[in-house]
């Protein structure tokens, strides 16, 4: 891992739950906060993603807003405006996953330089990293929003590269959602995919360099140790 000086990091599913947004969902609807949430966040990942093809972008916080409406809809939920700001505002309040402070620290403190590149807009991004106490671990916080298209297309990967100023083959890219490592693999950088539940990789032509646990692998990882499980 000598060659890596830089690590990108996915911010939603990856350092930050998005599932944490449960709680809030079943206080707005009672018993329904699971699936609300986990069709929350399938439609808004599609909607980026449609929305990229179509070359129609609008920022993540639309795109948050417009798949939340969807679901209520789909699961015949009556969402008022008030309930749809308080549950958009939950996703500005995510949680981090318990390993990420430490291991991000850690990272920083063996000198690596490390970035945020995600999806959400600016406004996203600052929020869920500002309201848990994490700015300070990171050089970059990358939107794609200036790009005006959505990963997993090359144009937003590019950022990463041109903000460390690094070649992509030293910038390891991290990431929980398979079909992000998927695309940054095709764009050239070594991926390692976080694989909290035990799911399969995508089947699109691509596996993994690395794939690990949970973030807290990467120290392992860096040490050339054994806690690194490899997909190969
Ligand atoms: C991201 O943070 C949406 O998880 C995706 O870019």
């Amino acid at each position: 891992m000598d060659h890596i000086k830089a690590i990108a990091f996915d911010l939603y599913g990856t350092l930050f739950d998005v599932h944490s947004v449960v709680a809030r969902c079943d206080q707005q609807f009672p018993g329904r906060g699971r699936e609300i949430s986990t069709l929350w966040r399938q439609k808004q990942l599609e909607y980026t993603w449609l929305r990229s093809l179509m070359n129609r972008y609008v920022t993540f916080e639309e795109a948050t807003e417009d798949a939340l409406r969807f679901t209520c809809r789909h699961l015949r939920l009556d969402l008022g405006d008030e309930a749809c700001r308080t549950l958009c505002d939950a996703y500005l309040r995510l949680q981090p996953f318990p390993e990420v402070p430490g291991t991000l620290r850690e990272l920083r403190r063996r000198g690596l330089k490390l970035a945020v590149l995600s999806n959400g807009s600016p406004h996203s991004i600052g929020a869920v990293v500002g309201n848990s106490g994490l700015r300070a671990e990171f050089d970059h916080l990358l939107s794609v929003d200036p790009v005006r298209v959505y990963k997993p297309d090359d144009r937003a990967y590019l950022l990463a590269e041109q903000a460390f100023g690094l070649a992509r083959t030293s910038i390891l890219f991290v990431s929980s959602n398979a079909w992000d490592a998927t695309g940054a693999r095709y764009f050239g950088f070594p991926t390692c995919w976080i694989n909290r539940s035990g799911n399969v990789f995508e089947e699109m032509g691509q596996t993994p360099d690395w794939q690990l646990q949970g973030l807290d692998g990467l120290l392992a990882l860096f040490d050339g140790g054994a806690g690194a499980s490899t997909q190969r």
